[in-house]
C-alpha cells in the first residue's frame, strides 16, 4: 500500500502548526431515542427542534421528539426549512427563533435543516443586518462576535458532515451563487449520528449525499499542505480551512476507504444497514476532516451548477421543487477537477486512488489523477449519477456564467494544491461537460 505521507515539506516562510476544532460528538444506531437527556445535560429548557416535513414523517424524528418530551423539555417545532435553503428561509428561520426565546435547538435532518438551525440560532442570539456575517464578497464577512445558544445536531442525510462544521450554506437567489456564513461558533455543541436515520432516504439520495461524502474527503487529501500557507500574523488570523495536515490526513484517508467499499452497496441494495452504516460513519470522519482542511476545485465550482439551475429534477428528489441536489452538482466536478489536480499533489492522488479502490498496479505517482478520475467515474455509473454537466442541461454558452460564479470561491479555490485562473476553470467546466 502507498504509504500515508510521513512529512510536510517545510518552508521557513509557511505555516508551522495547525488546529483541531474536533467535534463533540456520539455515532450508533438508535441514539436518537437518547436525545431528552442530552438536551438535559447542556442546560436546555425551551428547546427549538428543526426539521422539514419529509424527516418530520420518520420513525427516528418520532422517537427523538418522544424522548426531548419525556425529559419534560418545551419543545416548539419548526418544519420550514427549505430544502437548499435561500437568504430568505434563512430569514425566515431567524424570525422563529428571535420571536422564540429559545435557550436552546435541535436539528434533525440533512445539511438544509442543520445549517438553516445554525443561521437561526445565530441571528436570534447576535442579531444584525443578513450579509453583516455572510462570507465576502457577497456579504461582508463579519466575525460573530462571540458563542451562540447550545445546538444538538442530528444529521439524516449521510453527505453534508454539517453537524461537525461551523458553516452555514446558502443560495442568494438574486445574485445566483451559493455563498454561506463560517465561524467556529457556529459548529454544534453536539453531533448525535444515529445511522438508523438514513434508512428512509431513496437510493438517489444515498448516491448524492454518499458523493459528497467522498468529494470532502478526496478534496481535503488532496488540498495543498497546510505547511504551504504563508504563517499567519497572530493565532486568531490562522483560518478555519488550514490545507491538508496529519490529522485530517487520518479521517479523509478512511472515509475515502468506507466510501469506495461501501457506496455502491448502500446506493443499490436499501437492505444493506451494513453498507449505509459504514457510509454514515465515513460522511462523520470526512466531516471531522475537511472542516479542518478545506476542500477545494470541485466544491468551488459547484456552487455556480446548482445556482444557475432551477429546473433539473434528480432521481430520489421528485418530491421536492428542481434543484441540483448539493452531491451532485459537485461530484460532477471532480473527475476533470482531478485531473487538474493531480500533477500538482501526486502522490495525495495516488493514495486516494488506490484507497478508493482503483487498481494501482504498476501505477506511479504521475498516474494519482487519472486513477482517482477513472474509478470515480466508474462508480458514478455504477450508482446511476448524470453523465456530466450536459446532463443536467449544461452547455458551452454557460461556461462564462459558471466561471463567473466559481472564481468568486477565492477562499475554497486557494485551499486548491495549484493555482486556478479563470481561463483554468473555463477549461475544467468544458471538460466536466460529459464523462462516458
Ligand atoms: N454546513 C456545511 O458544512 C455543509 C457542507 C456541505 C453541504 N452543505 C449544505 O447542505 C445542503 C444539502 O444537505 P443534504 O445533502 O444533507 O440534504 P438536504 O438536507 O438538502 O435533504 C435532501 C432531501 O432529502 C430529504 N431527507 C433528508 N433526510 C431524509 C431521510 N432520512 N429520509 C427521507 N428523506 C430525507 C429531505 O427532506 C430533502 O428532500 C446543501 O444546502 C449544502 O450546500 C452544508
Ligand atoms: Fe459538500
Amino acid at each position: 500500500m502507498t504509504p500515508i505521507r510521513d512529512a510536510y515539506p517545510i518552508d521557513p516562510d509557511g505555516e508551522a502548526g495547525f488546529t483541531v476544532e474536533a467535534a463533540r460528538m456520539k455515532f450508533g444506531p438508535g441514539m436518537l431515542a437518547e436525545l431528552g437527556g442530552d438536551a438535559e445535560q447542556l442546560g436546555m429548557r425551551r428547546v427549538a427542534l428543526f426539521t422539514d416535513p419529509r424527516v418530520a414523517a420518520t420513525a427516528p424524528f418520532g422517537s427523538a421528539l418522544d424522548s426531548l418530551k419525556r425529559a419534560g423539555l418545551d419543545v416548539v417545532v419548526f418544519d420550514r426549512c427549505r430544502v437548499e435553503p435561500t437568504s430568505a428561509s434563512f430569514l425566515d428561520a431567524a424570525d422563529f427563533a428571535r420571536e422564540g426565546n429559545f435557550d436552546g435547538y435541535v436539528s434533525i435532518g440533512g445539511g438544509s435543516v442543520i445549517d438553516t438551525a445554525k443561521a437561526a440560532n445565530l441571528y436570534a442570539s447576535h442579531p444584525a443586518d443578513f450579509l453583516a456575517y455572510v462570507n465576502k464578497p457577497l456579504g461582508e464577512g463579519r466575525p460573530v462576535p462571540g458563542p451562540v445558544k447550545p445546538h444538538i445536531a442530528c444529521p439524516t442525510t449521510c453527505g453534508t458532515g454539517s453537524e461537525t462544521t461551523g458553516v452555514a450554506i446558502f443560495d442568494h437567489v438574486e445574485r445566483q451563487v451559493k455563498t454561506g456564513i463560517s465561524s467556529r461558533f457556529l459548529r454544534p455543541t453536539l453531533a448525535v449520528v444515529d445511522p438508523r436515520t438514513i434508512d428512509s432516504l431513496p437510493p438517489g439520495a444515498i448516491a448524492a449525499t454518499g458523493f459528497d461524502v467522498l468529494t470532502h474527503a478526496i478534496e481535503s487529501h488532496t488540498a495543498r499542505p497546510y505547511r504551504s500557507r504563508p504563517r499567519p500574523e497572530n493565532s486568531a488570523a490562522r483560518p478555519p480551512y488550514q490545507g491538508a495536515n496529519p490529522w485530517s490526513d487520518i479521517g479523509s484517508l478512511q472515509a475515502i476507504r468506507l466510501g469506495g467499499t461501501w457506496l455502491e452497496r448502500a446506493v443499490n441494495d436499501p437492505d444493506d444497514a451494513e453498507a449505509r452504516d459504514a457510509l454514515m460513519f465515513a460522511a462523520t470522519l470526512a466531516g471531522l476532516a475537511f472542516g479542518n482542511a478545506g476542500v477545494h476545485i470541485p466544491h468551488a465550482m459547484s456552487y455556480s451548477v446548482a445556482g444557475m439551475n432551477h429546473s433539473f429534477t434528480a432521481t430520489g428528489y421528485e418530491a421536492v421543487d428542481p434543484m441540483v441536489p448539493h452531491g451532485v452538482s459537485v461530484v460532477l466536478n471532480a473527475p476533470a477537477a482531478f485531473r487538474f489536480t493531480g500533477p500538482a499533489a501526486p502522490e495525495a492522488h495516488l493514495r486516494a486512488a488506490e484507497a478508493l479502490g482503483a487498481d494501482v498496479r504498476g501505477a506511479g505517482p504521475q498516474d494519482g489523477g487519472e486513477l482517482l478520475a477513472t474509478r470515480l467515474i466508474a462508480m458514478m455509473r455504477a450508482t446511476g449519477l448524470p453523465n456530466g454537466l450536459s446532463a443536467l442541461g449544461y452547455g458551452k454558452a454557460d461556461i462564462p456564467g459558471l466561471v463567473r460564479g466559481a472564481a468568486a470561491q477565492q477562499r475554497l479555490l486557494t485551499i486548491a494544491p495549484r493555482p486556478v485562473s479563470e481561463d483554468d476553470l473555463r477549461g475544467l467546466y468544458a471538460a466536466a461537460m460529459r464523462y462516458w
